[in-house]
């Protein structure tokens, strides 16, 4: 990650049908980072996708993609829509030979792509007889035919079991770690999480949040969670039961050391596991309004 943004998105607003579908919006997509974009069904999040895409043009606000204006530099966007079409019966070679044409991408890329995505056992395979993990391969391999700087996939996994999904988001890893920046919006928190530089939190339209995890923890002073055997045996401790959820405690950073302090000096408690808020939790306090001490 440098310095520069591919994406640079500044109060944006978009109208449709007399409504704002996104309501001042800002971020940015810095170069080689692996942004995910979150949020609930209808919050808008397609919008701001086919906004960069150029294929929407928003009512009021500066967007720029790659140092220009959104739409200018085609080849150097990869984009994979959420509903993606294939012909059933046309092949995998087919259907790259054609796409490969209408972007202008030579065969040896066409075959590097193949190989790099393990496509090579399908190619001869009609898309009727592909599996949907199969299918979304062939939609990652259509965006990054021309090399894109910038990759936009639109909720790439759904119907994909989790291996495929994780191997999904192992590939997009490594192409921000070969210098592409990548926008993927997906519900797959935890899946995803190991994964992302940083979020981008949509609820009805409106950013809720944005930035590095870390940043949002913070920001919100979200809790850490205490976790395993010995801390249900330290539950009733009076000191402790009003940070209990369920079987684990939420304990505000400041709190940490004190805790851990009760928990070892008071209750002889060693077996627990302590981690910082995770994906999950900040999409409910942000997206969900979920308030820190139900969290
Ligand atoms: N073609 C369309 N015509 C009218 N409204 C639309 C259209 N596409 C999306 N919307 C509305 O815009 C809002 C945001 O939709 P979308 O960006 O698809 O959300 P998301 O991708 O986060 O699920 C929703 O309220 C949706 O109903
Ligand atoms: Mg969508």
């Amino acid at each position: 990650m440098n310095d520069v943004n591919t994406v640079e998105c500044s109060s944006l607003f978009f109208r449709r049908g007399g409504r704002e579908v996104l309501r001042d919006v800002s971020f940015t997509l810095p170069e080689g980072a692996l942004l995910g974009l979150l949020g609930h069904n209808g919050a808008g999040k397609s919008t701001l996708i086919k906004l960069i895409l150029g294929l929407l043009r928003p009512a009021s606000g500066t967007l720029t993609v790659l140092g220009g204006a959104p739409g200018e530099k085609p080849l150097e966007v990869g984009y994979l829509p959420e509903n993606v079409s294939f012909y059933d019966a046309m092949t995998v070679q087919e259907h790259l030979d054609y796409f490969a044409g209408l972007k202008g991408v030579c065969a040896s890329r066409v075959k590097e792509l193949t190989d790099e995505l393990g496509l090579g056992v399908v190619l001869r395979q009609r898309l009727g007889q592909c599996s949907k993990g199969q299918r979304q391969r062939l939609g990652l391999a259509q965006a990054l035919l021309s090399k894109p700087r910038l990759l936009m996939l639109d909720e790439p996994t759904v119907g994909l079991d989790p291996a495929a999904s994780a191997l999904m988001y192992r590939e997009l890893s490594d192409l921000r770690d070969s210098g592409c920046s990548v926008l993927v919006c997906t519900h797959e928190l935890a899946l995803v999480e190991p994964y992302l530089d940083r979020v981008l939190l949509l609820a009805d339209g409106e950013c809720r949040g944005s930035g590095t995890l870390e940043n949002l923890r913070e920001q919100a002073a979200l809790p850490a969670l205490f976790s395993g055997p010995g801390i249900e045996k330290a539950l009733s401790d009076p000191r402790l039961a009003p940070m209990a959820r369920g079987r684990r405690l939420a304990v505000s950073e400041g709190r940490v050391s004190e805790v851990v302090r009760i928990l070892t000096t008071d209750h002889a408690c060693y077996d627990f596991q302590l981690r910082k808020a995770d994906l999950g939790m900040i999409f409910a306090h942000y997206v969900l309004n979920v308030p820190l001490e139900k969290l």
